[in-house]
């Protein structure tokens, strides 16, 4: 398990690695399939590990597993089992993911202590004439579906010494990989067809039985295979009040490149938003021509991968109105 001296360390090293590359033109299309954009530095690695997947015949939805997967299992601090605990000391994870064709979705909230919270989500969708199945339950349906479980209640990450031990508080509105960070990935495949997935242990702190946006359709995620997918990472709070990754959909269907509709997104929540500075949201988007872009309020380092290509891309924080 990765230490937090020690993801700190790789964080920086990350960090120091990004490649500042300008923003997608209006014009710009990669007609690169497939083409694979997640959250954050950390997606590189997932975005790999989907295309792995779609070269060894899989379906984007498969790729969308696989790469989430790979982040659930790479100890960060706030996706999977090692990320962080809620208020009570204990980690409740979330995850959701969407099927282009067929517009089918799954999603699980509050789930304790089973590895790969998107492959629950995948076997919802696939194996219950159902969307979402949250808490215990959720679990159960896990266990049942031969999930792995994993005993994290001697998980050092995972107590409540943890926040005394904690260098300083966690301020809500940090949206960086100290605190707050969610996978969110996105799938257009070589043949057109689009998927997308989300996983997040969610906001550090968070009361006990707080679900965020992520396994939310339409607010941590929205895929819709005539027009594109959206994900979504920050204070899923802000997200989700605002059904963000639904609306941005909406506007690349009226036009708007990635970009835009992600800014278009932004501009709608700080004019809606009693506290529009304050955000701490974030959001990447493709749509069916295979463009890709992002916004947020903060800076946001995302990865974008196709043949060929696979780099950590930056967006600046988005300005106020
Ligand atoms: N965006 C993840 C969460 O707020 O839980």
């Amino acid at each position: 398990m990765t230490s937090r001296r020690t993801f700190l360390q790789q964080s920086a090293a990350v960090a120091a690695a990004i490649t500042l590359i300008p923003r997608p033109s209006r014009a710009m299309s990669t007609d690169k399939r497939p083409l694979i954009v997640s959250t954050w530095p950390f997606g590189k690695a997932a975005n790999e590990q989907a295309m792995k997947a779609l070269q060894a015949g899989g379906s984007p939805l498969d790729g969308v597993e696989a790469g989430i997967r790979q982040t659930e299992d790479s100890g960060n601090l706030s996706v999977g089992l090692s990320g962080k605990p809620n208020a009570a000391g204990f980690g409740q994870l979330d995850a959701c993911i969407m099927n282009g064709p067929g517009h089918q979705a799954g999603s699980v909230a509050g789930l304790e202590g089973i590895r790969h919270p998107i492959s629950v989500a995948r076997r919802v969708m696939e194996r219950t004439p159902h969307v979402m199945l949250v808490g215990q339950s959720a679990r159960d349906f896990a266990l049942s579906e031969g999930q792995e479980s994993i005993d994290t209640s001697n998980h050092p990450a995972l107590s409540a010494k943890w926040w005394a031990q904690q260098e300083r508080q966690v301020r809500p509105t940090d949206v960086n990989a100290d605190n707050h960070d969610t996978i969110a990935l996105l799938v257009l495949g070589a043949d057109g067809t689009l998927a997308g997935g989300c996983s997040t242990s969610g906001l550090a702190g968070k009361m006990p039985g707080r679900v965020g946006d992520s396994p939310i359709l339409g607010s941590g995620l929205y895929v819709d295979n005539q027009v594109g997918a959206a994900g979504a990472t920050g204070i899923g709070e802000n997200v989700m009040r605002y059904c963000a990754t639904f609306l941005i959909v909406e506007f690349m269907r009226q036009g708007a490149t990635p970009t835009e509709a992600c800014q278009q997104v932004i501009d709608r929540i700080r004019s809606l938003d009693p506290k529009p500075n304050e955000l701490g949201i974030c959001f990447v988007a493709v749509d069916k021509q295979g463009r890709y872009g992002a916004a947020g309020t903060t800076e946001f380092p995302y990865a974008v991968t196709y043949p060929g290509y696979s780099e950590v891309e930056k967006v600046a924080a988005y300005p106020g109105n």
